[in-house]
């Protein structure tokens, strides 16, 4: 039923949803109607944009298991939200971040913008240990305010043990903050069982929605911890109110939002989280992660000709698939399937492929037979 929703070109295998997902039938009817909307009839039924703003925010409620749709704002991206903690922070010179090496450029350059007060982006040897969360957690020490760590890493797809590195903050009284743009829509995350304080995840990956929104949950308990940067009357406790000269600032996660909301963006991932929690994350996590094992075994299969750079350790690895050819350079493989009308990635030194809950497994198929022919 779902998978009627996906209307891709027949004659293209989409192995690439680590890096922008085509969108869903009726995100791109809702984005449609959205328009046709607009031109008809302007903003005069704002109240029930509004309306679905609020929804959205609880659908990202729902996929977190936050306590409340308050944690909630919703952002322009990953990287603003990332922004928004590194620089909300109350900073000491010579307190220090703990990061992996594998970590998405967001999750680096933001962390490390901070040297400008004194602070220390301490970046961990993810293989150097017997586990990375281990090697996360010996870079640690009195001062260490945040771990900060990519759900699963872009390049190598390997998985995270948020359960563990969110105790192990907890009890160390470090902020743990989770970029989960590689896991939300294919992998569950319970915030509240992992102990995150921020999770942050824009919508245009595994979420099958359109780029330039992201959801960012912040813990309520630690909101106050963040200085805000950014200010407009969308932050405030009443917005509406504009002849007032009130500076409220809103006691929930809008505080972090300072003006009009991206009310086409919020059309469109309100469509596709629809289609995620109509479909169920049990379901998609297994399906996501029954098409990635399929293809790790084709390459184990072939290990004369690929080597797997993603771990293929049950609990480590989510959707991404990468491998390096042994016969060829990975841009000139990468080449080939582009020509052979494959949609992935060149990442982490070898060929990424992501595929969703929806890839057919024939296409997989078609795919590993591909990398038997040269
Ligand atoms: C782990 C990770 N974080 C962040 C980003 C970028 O996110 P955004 O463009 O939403 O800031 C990416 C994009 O590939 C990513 O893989």
């Amino acid at each position: 039923m779902t998978d009627a929703e996906f209307t891709l070109d027949p004659s293209l295998i989409y192995l690439n949803h680590a890096a922008v997902a085509p969108w869903p039938l009726r995100t791109a009817r809702a984005v449609a109607e959205f328009a046709q909307e607009n031109a008809r009839y302007g903003s005069r039924d704002y109240p029930r944009w509004v309306h679905t703003e609020s929804t959205l925010r609880e659908q990202f409620r729902t996929l977190l298991n936050a306590r409340h749709s308050d944690e909630i704002a919703l952002l322009k991206n990953t990287s603003e939200a990332l922004s928004v903690v590194a620089w909300g922070l109350d900073w000491q010179a010579g307190d220090n971040v703990v990061i992996g090496d594998q970590e998405f450029p967001s999750n680096r350059v933001v962390w490390e913008s901070l040297d400008a007060l004194g602070v220390e982006t301490r970046i961990a040897s993810l293989a150097e240990h017997a586990t990375p969360e281990a090697a996360l957690l010996a870079c640690v020490d009195a001062r260490t305010r945040v771990l900060s760590v990519s759900s699963v890493q872009y390049g190598t797809g390997l998985r995270m043990d948020l359960a563990t590195l969110g105790n192990a903050c907890r009890e160390r009284n470090i902020l743990f903050c989770v970029d989960a743009i590689q896991s939300l829509g294919a992998h569950r995350l319970d915030v509240q069982d992992c102990h995150a304080d921020f999770v942050m995840a824009d919508g245009h990956k595994w979420l099958l929605g359109p780029e330039g929104l992201a959801g960012f949950y912040c813990r309520r308990e630690v909101m106050p911890q963040l200085a805000l940067r950014q200010y407009g009357w969308h932050m405030l406790a009443e917005p509406g109110r504009f002849d007032t000269h009130a500076r409220t600032i809103a006691p929930t996660a809008r505080r972090f939002e300072c003006g009009s909301p991206n009310m086409l963006g919020i059309h469109a991932l309100h469509a596709s989280l629809g289609l995620i929690l109509e479909t169920g994350m049990a379901e998609i996590e297994q399906r996501v992660l029954a098409n990635a094992r399929l293809l790790l075994a084709g390459l184990a299969a072939r290990a004369d000709r690929y080597t797997l750079i993603t771990p293929v350790e049950p609990g480590r690895h989510a959707g991404i698939v990468t491998f390096r050819p042994r016969t060829e350079s990975p841009e000139a493989l990468f080449e080939r399937l582009q020509q052979q009308r494959v949609a992935c990635a060149l990442r982490g030194g070898g060929v990424r492929f992501s595929a969703h809950f929806y890839t057919p497994c024939e296409q997989l198929h078609t795919v590993l037979e591909m990398l038997d022919r040269r």
